[in-house]
């Protein structure tokens, strides 16, 4: 059991009074407090939009507060900019990245380290430095590689890594492992520890309730813009701690699988290969009608190549993909495995998945537009009906439909476009990392809406690096690893245990 290293009568490091953010007559955080010690682990938990990111980003100078004060070690502070709150020691890690697309991985980790200090003039000088601080932390992406070449995930792993090397007092991080696999997750978290062994004060967001009850001292819950709870993990039970979350509306019910129907095979994909590290080595695997596969393989498996390639994301792509016994599909574009009758939802839904600038109700009909078109002045009540629906369904937090994408957090940003690839009613659905940084409450709303289209007899394909949910949503289950298809689990065998241990074997 690891111990406790808080001290009671730590002086609070960054403590926020009364601070307030306001959007027109949208209230993204009401009057409030809190604060962090020296030492001390902080967990935030609620609902998607329920405005943990806005006082993470008030609290690291990224947003001005419309009311309330904050003082850093006991001095009053305005936090004008996010190089004002580095300067006193605070960093945030944000949910959304914002990294330069066209450096390397190493360039990026060392950006705004002062030159010289560390002798990093040279590319190799650059890209050993970074490596150095990479493996003290036991987390790894390739120095060499180029930004714009990289996954979510691995783009995370760099931002976690810029971070944890400045020389913070107050470390803020924004669902830092909704793209990590569980194991990249505890060495994150073990690293923490760490920092929080030196006084560091540590701040995480976070939907993972388990991980995070484990790691924090004290949970902070924030439902509406208020905070609702400030409780020490022992005192708490994830069902109080979701209760806490969501109010009146109760609670959830818990995961309940379908039985599997043996349909025909709708999807029928054969020697797909693509070249590379990740890359794909004659990959197999079928979809019947109303069945939810799920492909599940940790980050850099190929399983997320998989996702992608069908979605028409790579040229590369070798090997035949048949769909209702159709004359094989190419799927070398986005727009050809839409035409071949395939719906992917991208796990990068800022770079290809939505339109930030859009309404809502636009976003969330894009798929179905064309066919809406035709019914001509119905078109916007037809938009509305299909972003209405799911938004109910999906408790998706918003001011309007016809509100921007981009004003939305990131958690209801992920609703809208799986609300768009759902209400498309395709023939497949290939989802990738469907519910990552969506609440609790809202994935198993999502689970329910796969299932739902699956039951109706789409052939539906979970793409996802988190075991949990391939356990939840599947009636099979394919790992892949090393880009190869290494196990398939039927029945009772679907378990975490065996998912994972097929996937690390
Ligand atoms: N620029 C903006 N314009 C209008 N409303 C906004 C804007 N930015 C944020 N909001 C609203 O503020 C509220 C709180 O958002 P915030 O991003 O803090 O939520 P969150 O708790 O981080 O959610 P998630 O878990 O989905 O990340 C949301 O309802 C959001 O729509
Ligand atoms: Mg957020």
């Amino acid at each position: 059991m690891r111990q406790r290293n808080t001290c009671p009568e730590a002086p609070d490091l960054l403590v926020a009074s009364g601070v307030t953010k306001r959007y027109g007559a949208n209230v993204a955080l009401a009057p409030t407090d809190f604060a962090v010690a020296a030492g001390e682990a902080v967990a935030v938990l609620g609902e998607n939009g329920a405005g943990k990111s806005t006082l993470a980003r008030i609290l690291t100078g990224a947003l001005r507060p419309d009311a309330g004060t904050i003082t850093v070690a006991g001095h009053g502070v305005t936090l004008g900019s996010p190089r004002d709150a580095l300067r006193r020691g605070i960093a945030l890690i944000p949910q959304e990245l914002a990294q330069v697309p066209q450096l390397t991985v190493a360039e990026n980790i060392m950006l705004n380290r002062l030159p010289g200090r560390y002798g990093l003039t040279s590319t190799q000088g650059i890209e050993a430095a970074a490596a150095d601080l990479m493996r003290r932390l036991g987390l790894w992406v390739e120095p060499s590689a180029p930004m714009a070449r990289l996954g979510v995930s691995d783009q995370q792993v760099v931002e976690i890594v810029k971070a944890l090397g400045r020389d913070s007092r107050v470390l803020i991080l924004d669902e830092p492992t909704a793209a990590l696999t569980e194991d990249e997750a505890t060495r994150l978290y073990r690293v923490l520890d760490a920092q929080r062994a030196q006084g560091i004060g540590v701040v995480v967001i976070s939907h993972h309730l388990e991980q995070v009850t484990r790691f924090a001292d004290r949970l902070d819950v924030f439902r509406d813009g208020s905070r609702v709870l400030s409780a020490l993990p022992s005192s708490t039970t994830p069902s109080g701690l979701i209760a806490h979350m969501i109010g009146s509306r109760g609670a959830p019910a818990g995961p309940a699988r379908s039985r599997p129907t043996a349909g025909p095979v709708v999807l029928d994909v054969a020697d797909w290969s693509v070249p590379g590290r990740p890359g794909l080595v004659d990959v197999a695997l079928q979809v019947r009608q109303g069945e939810v596969l799920g492909v599940y393989g940790i980050r850099g498996s190929g399983a997320g190549l998989l996702a992608e390639t069908l979605g028409g994301r790579r040229r590369d792509v070798r090997g035949t993909v048949t769909i209702d016994h159709l004359p094989p599909a190419v799927l070398t574009s986005p727009g050809a495995a839409i035409r071949a009758g395939i719906s992917y939802v991208p796990a990068d839904r800022k770079r290809d998945g939505l339109v930030l600038g859009q309404p809502i109700r636009t976003s969330a009909a894009m798929l179905v537009l064309r066919r809406i078109t035709r019914w001509g002045v119905l078109r916007a009540e037809a938009e509305s009906a299909v972003a209405r629906s799911y938004a109910g369904r999906f408790r998706l937090r918003h001011a309007s439909l016809g509100q921007p994408v981009g004003q939305l957090s990131g958690g209801n940003q992920q609703k809208v476009l799986l609300t768009s690839r759902l209400a498309a009613d395709p023939r497949v659905l290939v989802a990738h990392e469907p519910t990552r940084g969506v609440d609790v409450g809202a994935r198993h709303e999502i689970h329910e809406a796969l299932r739902a289209l699956s039951d109706a007899g789409t052939a539906v394909l979970v793409v996802t690096s988190d075991v949990e949910e391939v356990v939840d949503v599947s009636d099979r289950v394919v790992v892949i690893r090393d880009g190869r298809v290494v196990a398939e689990l039927v029945g009772d065998a679907i378990t975490q245990d065996n998912a994972v241990h097929h996937a690390a074997a």
